[in-house]
């Protein structure tokens, strides 16, 4: 058996972080509040977030929201929001959510100041972040002490695992998603053997209802608005994979479970005998988010191109940083001369249409029959990786931002080079927990 509490121990703050962490909160507290009272604005900063919630992990940020009356608009809260957030974090920089925020550092520790509106529970909202001072004080009387240690223990296996994490970088379980699973089962225990043995969604409360609503892998009704699902960012994969590692951890415990992920480091091509290509295009400036989507759509929209035309595809995946990086693996880099199209079966009246389709066709075999079915062998169209990806990305859209560059985008074929990518570093450490 391994212990959990000797596990936490180097992952959560000691005496001298948390006495760091309450007295940058009340610097910025007192600053705020002074700031608020001068300019005569009604507004409240408010700590929330982990470091509120106790449920902080080792260098977790600080998050303070300033609760503005609901006599402000939305406009004027954004703008005094962003001008206080600059006034008390003076290496702060702007980042949007669904309202721009002031995201800055006081001794190397990441602070986000975000304004919001104040909000009763179950009450209409503005923005989603009207929600979290609600978040926070549901934790605080949901969650009591002795359970703290599971919310921190799950944490610190999903970021071992790599699904720790609202962000559309990540797709995966927020802290409030955490925080709520423990509130829900008990303890880090019993949330692992529930999702080792779960099959399909995950439905919290368990109705019909739910089920009917949502369509989300993970459905977890937000206990402060049930309008909301508070885990509607989880992915299929990030789900899929919490399943399989609770499975494995609960068969055979071990601190490899709980260790810090690979940083994310640059390799060269290893030859394993098929096709890759890497489509590098440059990085609009946008924050995170936005790039993360479209870099996954273009990808998407990549990948379906090249199945259609016959590549048998194997896998795929992106980077983003200073460049967005797409790796797309296929087993050839060729298609044979010839496409066999199987047609419908005779006995349907489609087989005619079919016939009458190809029947004039030049260079073919066929129209013929094999078994129950019209078959024809007709050319390839497009036959090699290269002109295939051009295509596509000469064709279709690839989102807003990405079309603007993707005049720009190379296509490169990393085989029988010493080059190292990023994409490549996260392509071949694709693997389970074990
Ligand atoms: P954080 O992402 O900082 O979460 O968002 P956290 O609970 O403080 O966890 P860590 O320790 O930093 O990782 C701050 C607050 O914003 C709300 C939550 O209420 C959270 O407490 N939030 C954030 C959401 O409601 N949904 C999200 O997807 C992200
Ligand atoms: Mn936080």
């Amino acid at each position: 058996m391994i212990d959990i509490r000797e596990i936490l121990l180097p992952n959560i703050p000691d005496d001298k972080e948390r006495e760091e962490i309450s007295k940058i909160t009340e610097i910025l507290i007192s600053g705020i509040r002074r700031i608020l009272s001068r300019d005569g604005i009604e507004a409240t900063p408010v700590l929330v977030g982990s470091t509120a919630k106790h449920t902080n992990l080792k260098n977790a940020d600080i998050d303070i929201f300033m609760v503005f009356d609901r006599k402000y608009t939305e406009r004027q809260m954004e703008s005094i929001g962003l001008r206080i957030g600059h006034e008390v974090l003076p290496d702060g920089t702007e980042r949007y959510a669904e309202h721009p925020y002031v995201s800055g550092h006081i001794n190397g520790r990441k602070i986000d100041i975000v304004p919001c509106f104040k909000i009763e529970k179950n009450t209409k909202i503005i923005s989603s972040v009207d929600r979290t001072p609600l978040h926070t004080e549901y934790v605080l009387t949901h969650l009591d002490e002795k359970r703290r240690n599971d919310v921190l223990a799950l944490k610190l296996f999903m970021k071992s695992i790599g699904v720790y994490g609202s962000e559309i970088r990540v797709q995966g379980f927020s802290g409030y998603v955490c925080e709520l699973l423990v509130i829900n089962f008990g303890s880090f225990q019993k949330v692992l053997e529930k999702f080792s043995s779960q099959k399909g969604q995950l439905i919290i409360p368990e109705t019909t209802a739910l089920a009917a609503k949502y369509s989300s892998p993970v459905i977890i009704e937000d206990p402060t608005d049930s309008s909301r699902n508070a885990a509607a960012a989880i992915s299929m994969e990030n789900y899929s994979i919490m399943k399989i590692e609770s499975r494995l951890f609960l068969h055979s415990p071990s601190q490899s479970f709980f260790m810090k992920p690979d940083q994310e480091k640059p390799l060269p091509y290893v030859e394993r005998g098929t096709c890759a290509r890497i489509i590098i295009l440059p990085r609009p400036d946008l924050v995170d988010d936005v790039i993360y989507s479209q870099a996954q759509r273009a990808k998407k929209i990549l990948v379906e191109h090249i199945v259609n035309l016959g590549f048998h595809y194997i896998d795929s995946d992106i980077y983003v940083g200073d460049r967005i990086e797409i790796i797309i693996e296929t087993e050839a880099a060729q298609l044979p001369a010839v496409k066999k199209h199987i047609g419908p079966p005779v006995d349907t009246p489609n087989s005619m249409a079919f016939i009458m389709k190809w029947k004039d066709v030049k260079s073919i075999r066929g129209p013929y029959v094999c078994d129950d079915r019209i078959c024809v062998d007709a050319p390839s169209g497009i036959r090699d990786i290269d002109t295939a990806i051009s295509s596509a990305l000469s064709s279709a859209s690839i989102g807003k931002n990405l079309d603007r560059v993707k005049g720009e985008a190379r296509i490169i074929d990393p085989s029988g080079s010493n080059a190292s990518y990023m994409v490549l570093g996260k392509f071949y450490s694709r693997r389970i927990r074990l």
